[in-house]
Parts: C-alpha cells; structure tokens; sequence
C-alpha cells in the first residue's frame, strides 16, 4: 500500500467518506449482522456524517488513491463516534493509524479517555487497540424497529 496520510476531513471529503462509510457496514459488519440490520445501520447517513465533520474531530487516512478510512470524536464528551475502512484497505492497520492519532489528539484536548460504542464485528479491532468493555451489551432500536446490538467500551489515555 502507498504511504498513509492522516489529515483532519475537510467538507469536500464529505462524497468519499459517505461512501466508504456505506461499503465498510455491508462488506465489513455482514458476519454479524443481517442484511436489514446494515441498511438500518447506514439509514439517513447524510445529516449525520456532515455534523461529524463540521461538528466534530474528523481525520481521514489518504493513500494513493485517496481516501481509505476515517474517524471521528465529539470532543466535548471524549467519544469515539465512528471509524471506517474502505473494505479493500481493511486488516493494513488504516483503523489502528486512524484510531492512534485521534488518541493523541485526544491527549492533547486534556482528555482522560474515550468511550464508544462498538458494533460486534469491530469489538476485537477495538480490543486490540487498548479498549475494554465497558459494561453490559446493549440493544438499540432503529427504523423500522430493527435492533442492533453493539457493545459499550472504553480506553483510559495515559498522559
Ligand atoms: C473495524 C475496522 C475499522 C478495522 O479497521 P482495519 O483497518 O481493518 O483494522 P487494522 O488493520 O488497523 O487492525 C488493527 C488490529 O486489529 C485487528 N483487527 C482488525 N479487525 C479486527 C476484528 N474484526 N476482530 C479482531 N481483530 C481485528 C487486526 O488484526 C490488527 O491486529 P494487529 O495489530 O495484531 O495486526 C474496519 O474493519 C471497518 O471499517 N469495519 C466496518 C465498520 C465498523 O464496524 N466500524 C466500527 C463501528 S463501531
């Protein structure tokens, strides 16, 4: 793979990260999730990617072809709100170098930690990374009354 570039997103990064974002839940997430599951996953996706990267801390990893991953923290509460690889680029550690410099951008913000909520296909990938479970897993209804269940976690940053 060519040299990874981690930058903060910008608004034009908006289609390629969308993308991405829809590709990574049907072809990453499907071992554990059905079919309806991942299409209620994606929903409405438009308004909330732009409030990531208006709103929130966006990185985005660039190789040569572009972009191949991003992640996103609401700062204020120091949660981890989305990480996604294009799928052809997963298992090359594009989410690990993603997940890292949001850490230590987390580090220089003055946070403690970082939470999330892990979908079950990426708890390992986040486990791997230094997060643990942090209590029972849960279950959330979306449109059309589909649930989803994911798991709590969270990641004490040294300093
Ligand atoms: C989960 C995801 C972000 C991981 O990104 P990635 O670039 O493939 O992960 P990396 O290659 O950086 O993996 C880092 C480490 O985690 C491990 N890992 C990656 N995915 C894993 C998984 N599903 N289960 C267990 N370990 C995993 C890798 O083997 C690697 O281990 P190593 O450091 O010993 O080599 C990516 O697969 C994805 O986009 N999934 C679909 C979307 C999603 O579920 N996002 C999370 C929403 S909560």
């Amino acid at each position: 793979m060519d040299a990874l570039t981690i930058r903060n997103a910008r608004a034009e990064d908006l289609p390629a990260i969308a993308r991405i974002y829809q590709n990574a839940i049907r072809h990453s997430a499907r071992s554990h999730y059905r079919p309806e599951q991942l299409e209620a996953w994606i929903g409405d996706y438009d308004a909330k990617l732009k409030n990531f990267v208006t709103r929130y801390l966006a990185l985005v990893a660039e190789a040569g072809s572009g972009i191949v991953g991003f992640v996103t923290l609401e700062p204020e509460i120091g949660r981890v709100r989305a990480c996604y690889v294009k799928p052809g680029f997963a298992g090359r550690s594009v989410g690990g170098r993603l997940l890292e410099v949001l850490e230590e951008q987390a580090r220089g913000l003055g946070l403690a930690r970082l939470t999330l909520d892990a979908s079950l296909n990426a708890a390992g990938f986040y486990r791997k990374q230094g997060y643990i479970q942090a209590g029972p897993g849960y279950r959330v209804t979306l449109d059309n009354d589909v649930e989803l269940e994911g798991i709590p976690m969270e990641k004490p940053l040294q300093s």
